[in-house]
């Protein structure tokens, strides 16, 4: 107690605070430190990102993202039903065409009856409910693994690249896409995209944009996961993915976005890039969404294979972090395993 009232005697007002303020009376108890909890995480903020492949019966694992497999559109639909049933509002579909199908032009992209546009319509027809999201970009479709039209020199050209990623998307929302995810970082493609839509009466087809996706090397195991990386080679995205240095670009990509009818937008990758989702959250109180990215996914399961850190709680603390910084849910391959987490912690 004497050294409480020597302390109370300080002259500074910040330390005549203590010990009325004791930030730690809040902290003391469960009960306090729910009342108090500013950010939640639940099923609900949750989309799960899932490969498609050919053929029937077909599970593949991707070695580099350990719990990821690749399944054809039967096993699809089986764990569309699974996640639906956990509560998960949406899947976001990658297809993994077969090697024969790529061609300079990508042609494949907006095949009525390609892997992608099948796997909408089978999952939307087994889970009507179940929201499903798809991927507008054309590297799973090019010889080159870039995502657009590329001229002899290898750069993408940006309107003719538009031209195909139109059909792309238009494809998909027939297919019956709930939301169009262009992921391709053109300039000017959420308004084509967007009209054309409105022009086929696809009104309420809802586009998220990759608005501020990032030139990141995170995204390695995707492209394994995909078969790009093969393709890509040496290559790079620079010249149309965004500079991971720069953060005001992202409002202005963002503030394009939305202009061309964006109803969402996303900030890939996550966790590295959270200031970049509080900036936008901040400025245009717009629902954003950030992709917690293969490369990220890698890191955590690695480690946590090893035993190196608390798997469970180093996920659910991750995608709070995404919450409390601004998103307004989170692109995740733990999507699955946290819903499980989330329900047994209720439970
Ligand atoms: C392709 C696309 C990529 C990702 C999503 N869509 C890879 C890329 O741009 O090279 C990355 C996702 C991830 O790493 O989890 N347009």
């Amino acid at each position: 107690m004497a050294y409480l009232k020597a302390r109370a005697s300080r002259t500074t007002m910040i330390e005549r605070q203590f010990p009325i303020t004791r930030m730690r009376r809040m902290r003391k108890d469960n009960f306090s430190r729910r009342l108090m909890r500013e950010t939640t995480l639940t099923t609900n903020d949750l989309i799960y990102p899932m490969f498609v492949i050919e053929g029937f019966n077909q599970r593949q694992p991707v070695k580099s993202m350990p719990g990821v497999e690749r399944l054809s559109i039967d096993l699809l639909v089986k764990e569309a039903q699974e996640l639906f049933d956990l509560g998960i509002p949406m899947m976001a579909i990658f297809p993994v065409p077969d090697a024969d199908c790529k061609s300079l032009e990508a042609e494949e992209a907006y095949n009525p009856d390609g892997l992608a546009q099948r796997a909408i319509r089978a999952i939307k027809e087994a889970v009507p409910e179940m929201g499903v999201m798809t991927d507008v970009a054309l590297d799973p479709f090019t010889t080159h693994g870039q995502d657009g039209i590329i001229d002899e020199n290898g750069y993408v050209l940006n309107d003719d690249t538009i031209d195909v990623l139109m059909q792309q998307a238009l494809s998909h929302a027939e297919a019956g896409a709930d939301v169009i995810g262009p992921s391709d970082m053109m300039d000017g493609r959420i308004i084509e995209i967007r009209e054309l839509l409105e022009e086929h009466g696809h009104i309420h087809t809802r586009i998220m944009a990759y608005s501020a996706k990032y030139a990141s090397s995170f995204y390695g195991p995707f492209r394994d996961a995909v078969g790009s990386a093969g393709n890509l080679g040496k290559a790079d995205k620079y010249t149309y993915q965004m500079d991971p240095a720069n953060s005001n670009e992202a409002l202005h990509e963002v503030a394009m976005d939305l202009n061309e009818g964006a109803d969402m937008v996303m900030v890939k990758p996550g966790l590295p890039y959270l200031d970049i989702v509080y900036r936008i959250k901040t400025e245009f109180k717009a629902p954003t969404f950030v992709y917690h990215v293969s490369g990220e996914y890698a890191m955590l399961k690695a480690a946590a294979h090893n035993g190196w850190i608390n798997e469970q709680a180093v996920v659910l603390e991750t995608l709070l972090s995404c919450k409390r910084a601004g998103a307004d849910g989170i692109l995740t391959y733990y999507a699955k395993e946290a819903a499980i987490w989330l329900k047994e912690a209720k439970a």
